[in-house]
């Protein structure tokens, strides 16, 4: 231990952080609440990353869009601003359309497809998919299943039409409610909670811990239970950084974020079924079920988005992604 305190130090003399630093500040910013799997996860790599390394890391962690929204994370992250973020998969475009496959509607029958898609070959090439952008995926996160919410209830996709719905910054979740006849606006996560209480939007898709945490349930009056796409996370950080790190201080830190991923998995597949059960509970929004026919109607009107972005995203990596369905 003794020796690697040295590395330590060595490292960050190198970096020219301070000559007599032996401490490396890690900041890790996101921008959902602390109640939530991506909050109890980073808070998990916190303890367990200052435990394996006493004295010789620093991690402070920033919820709820306290240092950067995610759409200046990345550019944060760049700069050397800020070490570990877990933005959602929908927010990279900029860097790779290939993360966009996670948002074609109605690809992933449940969460266990997602996982089984992210453990496979492909999935794990594709953490590495923005190393010569400079940026390096360290383990995907998941949140959930995302359900369509708005202030009338949305049965058919013509119940969608004129609609304005609030999205991330993704071109394929714009083309998503295009196709049902809706308008979609990005925003940045912190502005939905006011947009939808000034009715400034309609609607929106989120997983269930993330309408629950931000209250988006108190303000939409309906929420249909579509399942149709996911949310889920990228635990990422910049190749100068983790590169720059002595290689003992990075598996520790490798380690310890492997088990606040496992830890933040564990929670988000019972938040999601907690979380659901309390708002029905509140009574504060109806939570619509689809029927077999309803639900085929949504498929029909969102499914051609895929062929639109095949040539972007890569047919291969589609059909990996299909064949984690079975
Ligand atoms: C998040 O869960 O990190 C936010 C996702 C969003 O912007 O909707």
């Amino acid at each position: 231990m003794r020796l690697l305190k040295a590395a330590v130090a060595a490292v960050a003399l190198a970096m020219g952080t301070s000559a007599f630093a032996d401490t490396i500040d890690i900041k890790f910013s996101h921008v959902v609440a602390e109640n939530t799997p991506k909050g109890q996860m980073a808070l998990k790599f916190k303890e367990l990353a200052e435990e394996r390394l006493p004295g010789m890391v620093n991690v402070s962690v920033y919820p709820n869009s306290q240092l950067f929204n995610d759409d200046k994370v990345l550019e944060a992250m760049l700069l050397g601003d800020v070490q570990l973020a877990a933005p959602s998969l929908s927010k990279f475009e900029k860097y790779t359309p290939q993360y966009l496959v996670f948002d074609l509607p109605f690809l992933f029958k449940d969460m266990a497809a997602v996982d089984r898609f992210q453990k496979s070959k492909e999935g794990r090439d594709l953490l590495n998919a923005m190393e010569s952008k400079g940026l390096i995926g360290l383990g995907y996160l998941h949140n959930g299943m995302k359900q369509l919410s708005a202030n009338d209830p949305l049965r058919t996709p013509a119940d969608a039409k004129g609609k304005k719905f609030r999205i991330q910054e993704s071109n394929v979740l714009a083309a998503q409610f295009e196709a049902v006849g809706g308008t979609p606006l990005k925003k940045p996560f912190s502005e939905v909670f006011t947009l939808m209480q000034t009715k400034a939007i309609d609607g929106s898709e989120n997983p269930w811990s993330n309408i629950y945490s931000k209250k988006f349930h108190e303000v939409q009056s309906h929420i249909t239970e579509s399942n149709h796409g996911v949310l889920d996370y990228l635990v990422v950080t910049s190749a100068e950084f983790w590169n720059g790190l002595d290689s003992d201080v990075r598996s520790e830190l490798t380690a310890a974020l492997d088990e606040a991923v496992a830890y933040g998995n564990e929670i988000a597949a019972k938040q999601a079924e907690s979380d659901r059960q309390a708002i029905i509970d509140s009574g504060r929004s109806q939570v619509l079920q689809l029927t077999d026919a309803e639900r085929q109607q949504w498929v029909d009107a969102m499914k051609p988005v895929w062929a639109k972005f095949e040539h972007e995203i890569g047919k291969e990596l589609i059909e990996a992604a299909l064949a984690a369905n079975q």
